[in-house]
């Protein structure tokens, strides 16, 4: 409806415009333009006028108090019913003597441990990094903090971020950690995952050793909200319920969090980023389609709720104290989609849920974070590409957020299209509704939608697998119903679409009636990797990107009365992306040889762009 009122707006501006610019009805009109001027030519003295007042990145303020959340873990520990057993591993370094740990009859022990990366049988593993011990912080030169020159085009508008607004910046463990087989890690389904000569995620930022220089960098930077996650293999190496806690991890992730406290910035953690244990895997196929993901990832498997749950309790028992804003699950469609797969998800994340407001009586919010590049209809005037946008949506989120948000069954294009689909019971809709404090989504494009050349029913009853539209049923394209690209393209799927993103901020609020976290997004430069440092860091689309993006927030905010609760950008240093280094969604560079970490210049302007939007003081 917005849309239609804003076009109706644009037609009636174009005509009142026609006397001024009369000759094309196509190009955009100026409203505000109405003085015509004259040239006046003449001469005067010339100076070099374009010196400009140097500014420099404003770090955090020190902490001075420290609120908690939720009782700390020895106190917690006297009133639960569970009670977890601690243990410590070595580090898997082949061929030496981990290997040949005598522990045999411990299922727990170092012996079994290690033959759990036996049989992970990685190609080429190797732990070899710059380093092998916690790396202390040091401040980081103020020569580094000078802000860049702004781009010509900016925003425009005239509003500041609310005062509860959560701006801060996200990466993920598997994509910056590196050490995967150190201090009692054990395999995650990601170290299988980049098969071939494709880079492994052995060591990539080795941000396990570097975690304290890399949130110093953050804070330097003004950044208030760091979202990380935590490797479930790391916690609990066995997986799964009444196996031993990794006491080094546990020790490790506490002194991250503090860390950040420490720093001035606030925590936000996730705690499954696709990196869930190998052992859950149904098969040695992770097969990847563009628009599912990796089928077969596990998260179907008979143990996988259980196991979820019991991991879920042990980080809230130890951090809840200190960490205000969880998230069970990053985007679970990319590695449940079958039925049962998100069937599982929905039930464990609601588990979670229920134990962290009413056994732990926590304080702060636990949410749930999704995929879905928004589906826009190619032709929105034509009713069957409408239908075919609304069911990629159902299918993509609805399926998740129908019980969790609304307490609603799964939808019905679900339900009749999936193989062995079963609607919830009333009890478990009763438990699930309302399982979930904010709506956590990584909008990082849009997809142009239509229904598939054979029609939807007839692809949704034919499920054959080589009907490769199945189950979704419908086109995915980048372009629009004239033929141009939906936006300016990256190295990768992302598009630029700030418009599309505020229509699809107010889809999610009204259809599914909580606050938004919009908790990724970004923008990785085409062929930024192949270019020098210093042009890699002059990154003018990913700004473009940030700005056009946050400045649509504040509209969504203000004149669509939508409730964004905050936004985490994606990413706050390159990374490993699943095999690829050559999408760099980093706000900050790396080099590989050096593990030195630079700023770019999209870092310093969305930072700029939130700190001028600051709530007026009363
Ligand atoms: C730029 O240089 C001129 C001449 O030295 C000086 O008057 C002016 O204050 C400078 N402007 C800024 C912003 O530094
Ligand atoms: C399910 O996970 C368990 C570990 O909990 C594993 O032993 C089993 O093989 C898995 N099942 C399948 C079908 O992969
Ligand atoms: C894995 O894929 C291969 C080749 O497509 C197939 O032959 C095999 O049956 C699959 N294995 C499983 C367990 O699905
Ligand atoms: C609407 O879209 C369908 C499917 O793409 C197409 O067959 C039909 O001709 C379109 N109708 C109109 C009026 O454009
Ligand atoms: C709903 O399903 C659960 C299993 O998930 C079962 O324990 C419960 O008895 C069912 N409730 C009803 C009312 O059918
Ligand atoms: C099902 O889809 C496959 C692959 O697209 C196609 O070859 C087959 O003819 C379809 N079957 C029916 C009954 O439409
Ligand atoms: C990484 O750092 C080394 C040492 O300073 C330097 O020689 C190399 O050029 C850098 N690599 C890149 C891609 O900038």
């Amino acid at each position: 409806m917005r849309v239609s009122i804003l076009s109706l707006t644009a037609f009636a501006v174009a005509i009142e415009a026609q006397e001024l610019y009369l000759t094309t009805t196509g190009y955009a009109a100026r409203p505000q333009c109405t003085k015509q001027s004259t040239p006046k030519y003449h001469f005067q003295p010339f100076s070099y006028t374009l010196n400009e007042t140097v500014r420099y990145a404003t770090s955090v303020p020190s902490p001075t108090t420290t609120r908690t959340y939720a009782p700390a873990y020895t106190d917690i520990a006297k009133h639960l019913t569970t009670t977890w057993s601690t243990s410590t591993w070595g580090s898997w370094v082949p061929e030496q003597t981990v290997i040949s740990a005598t522990d045999t009859d411990d299922p727990y022990g170092q012996a079994a441990w290690s033959s759990m990366w036996l049989q992970a049988d990685l190609e080429d593993y190797t732990t070899t990094g710059l380093f092998s011990t916690t790396v202390s912080s040091t401040p980081v030169p103020s020569s580094e903090l000078v802000l860049p020159p702004r781009d010509y085009f900016g925003p425009t508008d005239c509003y500041n971020f609310p005062k509860d607004f959560v701006f801060g910046v996200a990466g993920s463990a598997a994509q910056i950690e590196g050490a995967v087989a150190l201090e009692g890690r054990s395999p995650s389904l990601l170290e299988k995952l980049a098969p071939g000569n494709k880079p492994k995620d052995y060591v990539t930022n080795e941000n396990y050793f570097l975690y304290k220089q890399d949130i110093q960098r953050l804070a330097a930077m003004g950044v208030e909200y760091y979202s990380f996650t935590i490797p479930w293999t790391r916690i609990l190496p066995f997986a799964l319920p009444g196996t031993p806690v990794n006491q080094q991890a546990i020790d490790h992730y506490d002194d991250l969090i503090t860390a950040v406290l420490d720093a001035g910035m606030t925590p936000v953690v996730t705690m499954l980023h696709f990196d869930s244990p190998l052992m859950f895997r149904a098969s040695e196929n992770y097969t990847i389609r563009p628009d599912i993901g990796y089928i077969n990832a596990g998260y179907q498997n008979e143990t996988f709720v259980d196991a979820f749950v019991n991991y879920g309790k042990v980080l809230l028992a130890h951090y809840a104290d200190r960490v205000p804003i969880w998230v069970t699950f990053n985007e679970p469609l990319l590695y449940a989609f079958n039925f049962k797969g998100v069937d599982h998800v929905v039930k464990a994340h609601a588990q979670v849920y229920h134990f962290y407001h009413e056994e732990l009586k926590a304080k702060g919010r636990i949410g749930i974070k999704f995929n879905d590049n928004f589906g826009v209809p190619k032709d929105p005037k034509n009713a069957s590409h409408v239908l075919a946008a609304d069911r990629f949506q159902e299918m993509q989120l609805g399926f998740f957020a129908n019980p969790i948000f609304l307490g609603k069954q799964y939808p019905k294009s679900v339900l009749k299209t999936l193989p062995g689909a079963k609607p919830l019971n009333d009890s478990e809709l009763a438990y699930i509704k309302g399982t979930s404090d904010f709506f956590g989504i990584d909008p990082y494009t849009a997809t142009v939608v239509s229904p598939a050349d054979e029609g939807i029913e007839a692809c949704a009853s034919n499920k054959s697998t080589s009907n490769s539209l199945f189950p979704y049923c419908v086109n995915q394209e980048t372009k629009n119903v004239y033929g141009w690209n939906i936006g300016y393209r990256s190295q990768s799927y992302v598009y630029i679409t700030p418009t599309h993103f505020r229509e699809y901020l107010f889809y999610l609020w009204n259809t599914f009636r909580h606050p938004i976290l919009v908790s990724e997004f970004g923008f990785p430069v085409h062929a930024e990797a192949s270019r020098d440092l210093s042009d890699q860091l002059f990154d003018s689309p990913r700004s473009v990107y940030y700005l056009s993006f946050m400045s649509e927030i504040l509209k969504s905010i203000y004149e669509d009365g939508v409730h964004v609760m905050g936004a985490l950008a994606w990413s706050f240093v390159d990374n490993w992306e699943f095999g690829d280094y050559s999408q760099q969604f980093g706000i900050q560079a790396v080099n590989r040889t050096t593990q030195e970490r630079s700023y770019k210049k999209s870092f310093f302007d969305l930072v700029d762009f939130v700190k001028s939007r600051q709530p007026k003081k009363a």
